[in-house]
């Protein structure tokens, strides 16, 4: 059954100060040189990490005592087969929160399953390094609070690859595999004002979201780095599929989000860039 909305909209006002405690334990380790433990050179998790995962799950399953979790780190039982289910990623950015950046967030999707079926349907990420949240519940619209206030989110109007700024990333195994969206990025950055990378899925996601970036694609993702954000786009008038065009499958990993307007053209695109780079059979 779906959710009515006054459902989602308690949801979406309990989730909110579970957010911002999540935010507040991973800002006490930011720029406090938190011990790190890399699962490989370009794929670094931090005591953070695991805590925060940790304080998620205790909280989600306090408040939301039916609904299932599942988290990056894995710090407790991946509860899939809930009706309702939370991709939560405890630091979304790690690398960056790791070096003090500011870019990072904590991921909360909310997924409602039909059988194989699954739509995200509430979104909170925050990113506590800027004090800023972006958020949704489908049909209620999506918000950012931040120092200016809450305003309501829209999509950009771009209509031209020649006038938008995109945003990509790459894979943690990008150096070992060669599909690793070099050769990609290369080629939209020079049909477009240029294409950002900075290395928060989640959260560059809601930049789409903002009207800051036109499009987002990635390879390599997972649902808890885009379930929240394609509510939250999704909500500003913007559109999600994988990268083929197909509609969005979470686990697919090949993520595109747009102001809808530009999607066809920056699936075009991707599909005629080369996908390894030169040399590379
Ligand atoms: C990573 C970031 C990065 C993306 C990677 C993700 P993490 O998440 O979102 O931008 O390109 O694929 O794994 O490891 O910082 O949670
Ligand atoms: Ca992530
Ligand atoms: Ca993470």
């Amino acid at each position: 059954m779906p959710l009515r909305p006054e459902e989602l909209r308690e949801i979406l006002d309990r989730a909110h100060p579970i957010a911002r405690e999540a935010g507040s334990l991973v800002l006490e380790g930011w720029r406090r040189a938190p011990t790190i433990r890399s699962k490989a050179k370009s794929d670094l998790v931090t005591e953070y990490d695991t805590r925060c995962e940790r304080f998620l799950r205790e909280a989600l399953a306090r408040v939301f005592p039916s609904h299932g979790v599942v988290g990056e780190e894995a710090e407790g039982p991946q509860q899939r087969d809930r009706e309702l289910v939370w991709y939560v990623d405890p630091i979304d950015g790690t690398t960056n929160f790791a070096h003090g950046h500011p870019f990072f967030c904590i991921a909360m999707g909310l997924v409602a399953r039909e059988g194989e079926h699954e739509t995200p349907v509430v979104g909170v990420v925050i990113a506590p390094g800027l004090g800023t949240t972006w958020s949704a519940a489908r049909g209620l619209g999506a918000y950012r609070d931040s120092a200016h206030g809450r305003e309501h989110l829209t999509v950009s109007s771009t209509t031209s690859l020649e006038d938008a700024l995109l945003a990509t990333g790459f894979p943690a195994s990008r150096r070992t595999n060669a599909d690793n969206n070099y050769a990609r990025f290369l080629g939209l950055d020079s049909l477009t004002h240029g294409v950002r990378r900075c290395g928060a899925a989640a959260m560059e996601i809601c930049l789409v979201a903002d009207g800051a970036y036109d499009a987002f694609w990635d390879i390599g993702l997972k649902a808890w780095d885009v379930a929240a954000g394609s509510v939250i786009v999704a909500e500003a008038g913007g559109r999600v599929s994988n990268m083929d065009g197909t509609a969005l499958d979470l686990h697919a990993g090949r993520f595109v989000a747009s102001n809808a307007a530009l999607h066809g053209h920056v699936l075009e695109a991707i599909a005629s860039a080369p996908s390894l780079p030169p040399g590379v059979a």
